[in-house]
């Protein structure tokens, strides 16, 4: 696969990607939490390239992109959940899946045929100039080939999508790592679908106590359970690292054995483990030894959507 066109942050680049965009093609971009593979969310050929550049399923729906709260109403219906939502986490890693309107123009095939949108506001100049520059609602879903991990920097994507992206902005490493949070809000109760950004405790402080979707189902659309996979196997909750296995370690006391290592924190921070999250198990998916063994995570904060990515990638692949 020959190399794609990486470009660094400027007004050339962004008009240069804005120029694209409006004639359909696919630009990756930077966003706070993981690089998105944009594409125009009003044309079905855009977002069919979306699709088929990740091998994603047509049914795995995507996230809309927006730079305002004006523009997510055009597109929306909100209600007091989502306005109490959208103002205190907006600009941000929060997804909010609502209602579609009748009138929103954007293409079926975003939503993948679904009655409801999931719509967002980045926290991230580039991807908001993006956003402004286009004058286009963008569907980006992360910009990795479909059950792999996610990329947080500029050649992560190169690396997984080659030429299947026009160009890449580079807006260095993406601060906080991990997806968005996206919450239901299409029924009464509102549903928590997949831990991210935002925490579950923030989230709470706002609404109140929270719901699961029911075990029985899928999370939401897509949310199957391999996913994020490197290729190698990973063993979670590790203690004694075997010498064929490369440890991601967390915290101060690191058990000795393993082939190598790489701490996600060695203090103990969880934001800044869920910042090297991806980058490392990406680091340590090496040929070199025979699987990765991870440390146990805590649970709190975004410790929730750590351990949430980490079971994806050790769950079994379909083969
Ligand atoms: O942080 C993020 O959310 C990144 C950046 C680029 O914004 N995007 C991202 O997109 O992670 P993606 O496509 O990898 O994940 C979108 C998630 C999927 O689990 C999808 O099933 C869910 O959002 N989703 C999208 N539309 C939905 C809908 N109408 N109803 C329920 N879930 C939906
Ligand atoms: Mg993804």
């Amino acid at each position: 696969m020959s190399n794609p066109r990486i470009a660094a942050a400027s007004k050339n680049a962004i008009a240069e990607a804005a120029a694209l965009l409006r004639a359909g093609r696919l630009v990756a971009f930077p966003t706070e939490t993981v690089y998105g593979l944009g594409g125009d969310a009003t044309s079905e050929p855009a977002v069919r390239a979306i699709y088929a550049a990740k091998g994603r399923p047509s049914d795995n729906p995507l996230i809309v992109h927006v730079p305002t709260v004006a523009a997510a109403r055009r597109l929306v219906h909100f209600d007091a959940r989502a306005a109490a939502l959208a103002e205190r986490f907006w600009p941000g890693p929060l997804t909010m899946v609502l209602p579609r309107r009748a009138d929103c123009g954007i293409a079926a095939a975003t939503s993948g045929g679904l009655e409801t949108l999931a719509v967002r506001i980045p926290r991230h100049p580039l991807a908001l100039d993006l956003l402004e520059a286009a004058a286009l609602p963008l569907a980006a879903p992360s910009a990795n080939p479909s059950g792999r991990v996610s990329p947080t920097t500029a050649r992560h994507v190169a690396e997984g999508l080659g030429e299947r992206v026009a160009l890449i902005l580079d807006g260095g490493p993406c601060a906080i790592g991990l997806e968005s949070t996206v919450v239901g809000l299409a029924g009464a109760t509102t549903l928590l679908l997949r831990p991210g950004g935002v925490t579950r405790e923030a989230l709470e402080a706002v609404l109140g106590p929270l719901a699961l979707p029911p075990a029985d189902k899928l999370l939401a659309p897509g949310m199957m359970a391999s996913h994020y996979a490197p290729a190698l196997p990973l063993r979670l909750g590790v203690s004694a690292p075997r010498s064929t296995e490369a440890l991601l370690a967390f915290g101060p006391d690191v058990p000795a054995g393993a082939a190598h290592v790489l701490n996600l924190s060695e203090c103990g921070d969880l934001e800044e483990a869920a910042s090297r999250l991806f980058a490392y198990l990406r680091a340590l998916d090496r040929a070199d030894w025979q699987g990765i063994a991870v440390m146990p995570i805590p649970e709190s904060g975004i410790g929730a959507a750590i351990n949430d990515r980490l079971r994806r990638a050790a769950a079994p692949r379909p083969t």
